[in-house]
């Protein structure tokens, strides 16, 4: 037997088993025995809503010079067809990015924040994030150990004043903070919505206290009143935001299609740390991303899911409203994918975890959005699960957690 432990690197040594990973494994060993598993954690696609057919028909009307494209090597920063694509694509939410200089395409947001992470963040830098915030975010940051200022969301997401309060302690004792992380729209997994002042105040905050913003928005798109939210980057002057979007929660997850838009500089340097990872993204993808982008689909897309999405919110409010227990709280959320519940200070989400999947339901234990221990939250996705499932669903994990309160 070879002793591997002694081979890691100190890096290597960080990466164990997180609890999706811990979950998925106990659902798969219960599936193998016949038992069915209703799945609240990822926000993965609702499946019939998939765009197959539009898919299938890009690939069909593909020209041979496409096809050269898309099975080459293609550009480190995307295909430049798609890059065009985005640009437009932004520009409706009011962010201006030049295709040739200002954009890349990353495997996702997920590549985009781990882009970040490695051009900007060492060993002790200072970053802002939210409380609680984005597991995988949190997890990409980790991995360089910075310290984090974290600041509480409340029902409007980060609490601005709070930030300056703490921003101004921090420039008396002379120390600075060096990148802000911030999902200014239904974030996760509060699916709280920053007002526009609180938009306009991280701005001003960020010339004030000489720092970057990143602004990780994929679902902005997915509001069910009103337009998305101008994000941050589309009001931002002065060139410190770096902002990220995806195909993933309004078209699909599968096809790893996100993006990032900076300053021309910054664009450079991330372009460089990607070429190290993956060299450039997958050709096929991309040119039905881009292709998707200039026929309409996407556009034609969004209002669909948001239908679906709406829909299965209400049905699993309505259903914690009969079979949640006194001393639940939970939040109604206006766009986004996820529920976020609050149980008394004594209930361990994390340990009711695997009673759960036993009876056959799984969650996300809100301890994985906090730095520090807090163990009473649940993040509840209701994007997958099929409508007599989420009512099945929320009845199961309801009986239990009345059973600890
Ligand atoms: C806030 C946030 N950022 C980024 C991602 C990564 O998404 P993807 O890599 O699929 O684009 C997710 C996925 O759930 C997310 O919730």
């Amino acid at each position: 037997m070879v002793d591997y432990e002694k081979f890691y690197s100190k890096l290597g040594k960080t990466f164990q088993p997180g609890v999706i990973t811990t979950v998925v494994l106990a659902a798969f060993e219960l599936a193998k025995q016949g038992k069915k598993i209703i799945s609240m954690t990822g926000g993965l696609y609702d499946v019939p809503s998939m765009p197959v057919a539009e898919t299938k028909l890009i690939f069909n009307d593909a020209p041979p010079e496409a096809w050269a494209e898309m099975l080459q090597y293609g550009s480190t920063v995307g295909m430049p067809k798609l890059r065009e694509e985005l640009a437009k694509f932004m520009a409706e939410a009011d962010i201006d990015a030049d295709p040739g200089k200002e954009i890349i395409v990353t495997t996702g947001s997920q590549e985009a924040i781990d882009l970040v992470t490695r051009v900007f963040v060492d060993k002790g830098d200072l970053l802002v994030i939210g409380r609680p915030t984005y597991l995988s975010a949190l997890s990409a940051f980790k991995q360089m150990s910075p310290e984090f200022l974290e600041v509480p969301i409340d029902a409007d997401g980060m609490e601005v004043d709070a930030l300056e309060a703490d921003l101004k302690k921090l420039k008396e004792k002379g120390r600075a903070v060096k990148l802000l992380y911030v999902i200014p729209s239904f974030q996760n997994p509060t699916s709280t919505k920053l007002p526009t002042e609180r938009r306009k105040r991280i701005l001003e905050l960020a010339e004030e206290h000489d720092f970057l913003i990143f602004e990780d928005n994929p679902y902005g798109y997915i509001s069910f009143e009103g337009p998305m939210p101008t994000p941050l980057a589309g009001m931002d002057k002065s060139g410190r935001v770096m902002y990220t979007s995806t195909f993933s929660k309004i078209v699909s997850p599968g096809m790893r299609i996100g993006w990032l838009t900076a300053p021309q500089e910054l664009i450079a340097k991330m372009s460089e740390a990607k070429s190290r990872i993956s060299i450039c993204n997958d050709g096929l993808s991309q040119y039905i991303a881009a292709e998707m982008l200039r026929r309409g689909d996407v556009a034609k897309q969004i209002p669909k899911i948001i239908e679906v999405y709406k829909k299965k919110r209400d049905l699993m409010l309505e259903t914690m409203e009969v079979s949640f227990p006194e001393g639940a709280e939970w939040n109604d959320p206006k766009g986004g994918l996820f529920l976020w519940v609050k149980m008394p200070e004594h209930v361990d989400t994390t340990e009711l975890l695997m009673d759960a999947v036993k009876r056959g339901v799984a969650y996300i234990p809100g301890s994985n959005f906090f730095s520090g221990p807090v163990h009473n939250y649940i993040r509840l996705n209701y994007s997958l699960p099929a409508e007599d499932d989420i009512v099945e669903g929320i009845q199961t994990l309801g009986s239990l957690l009345k059973e600890q309160v």
